[in-house]
């Protein structure tokens, strides 16, 4: 389903229930928010999203760690690489990661999420400051070269298909709340760079 033929049954009403995100926040004494991290396979998203929810929760913080490759194998197991299945991908990672800032949670997300137009419909979902967009802004030679999965050697063959990169478009945040380059930077200095972000905008102590 695409957003275009989201329909709420008018039989449907939202029920407004006693405890709200706020509330759940205070208990767990920070403000929720949703890291969503995008770029290249292989750019560093999951490492720097794992380092930092370890970061996260040493500090005692409440988080969760949503990650594409993970995901793929529960809740979007259906769901292939088309620009469809992508978007559809992205639409219900967005959902989840809302169920879970409303659930008091700092959520960190690891998806490539190519496109603009999704990432942007996720940002438009949460309130105003809860989506944090970050770029892990690695450049593609350096994804190719690190080929971690061997997937670009495979891709460069022609044995995958739509691969982000070579053969499917990735679209660069217009204007991401944090940009993180994992070349010049080292995973510490990522982590800490999206901690004092945190901090400044008030979501931890
Ligand atoms: S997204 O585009 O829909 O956001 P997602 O982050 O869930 O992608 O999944 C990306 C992961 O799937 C990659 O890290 C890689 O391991 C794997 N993968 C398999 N096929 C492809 C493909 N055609 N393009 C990109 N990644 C792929």
């Amino acid at each position: 389903m695409t957003n275009e033929t989201k329909i709420i049954d008018p039989n449907v009403v939202w029920h407004q229930h006693q405890i709200n995100k706020n509330q759940r926040g205070e208990q767990k004494k920070q403000r929720p928010c949703l890291l969503w991290f995008t770029g290249l396979s292989g750019s560093g998203k999951s490492t720097v999203a794992g380092a930092l929810e370890a970061a996260l929760f040493a500090q005692g913080h409440h988080t969760y760690l949503l990650d594409g490759d993970n995901v793929r194998h529960g809740l979007c197991t259906d769901l292939g690489f088309s620009d469809a299945d992508r978007v559809e991908n992205i639409r219900r990672v967005g959902e989840v990661g809302k169920l879970m800032v409303d659930a008091g949670l700092i959520v960190l997300s690891a998806f490539i999420s190519p496109f603009q137009s999704e990432r942007q419909a996720v940002r438009d979902l949460l309130s105003g400051g809860d989506f944090i967009e970050v770029f892990v802004d690695t450049p593609l030679a350096t994804c190719e070269q690190r080929d971690p999965k061997g997937l670009y050697v495979k891709a460069r063959a022609g044995e995958i298909k739509n691969f982000t990169g070579i053969s499917s478009d990735y679209q660069a945040p217009v204007n991401p709340e944090i940009i993180i380059n994992t070349d010049q930077q080292t995973i510490e200095q990522s982590v800490a760079t999206i901690i004092d972000y945190l901090t400044q905008q008030g979501h931890i102590q």
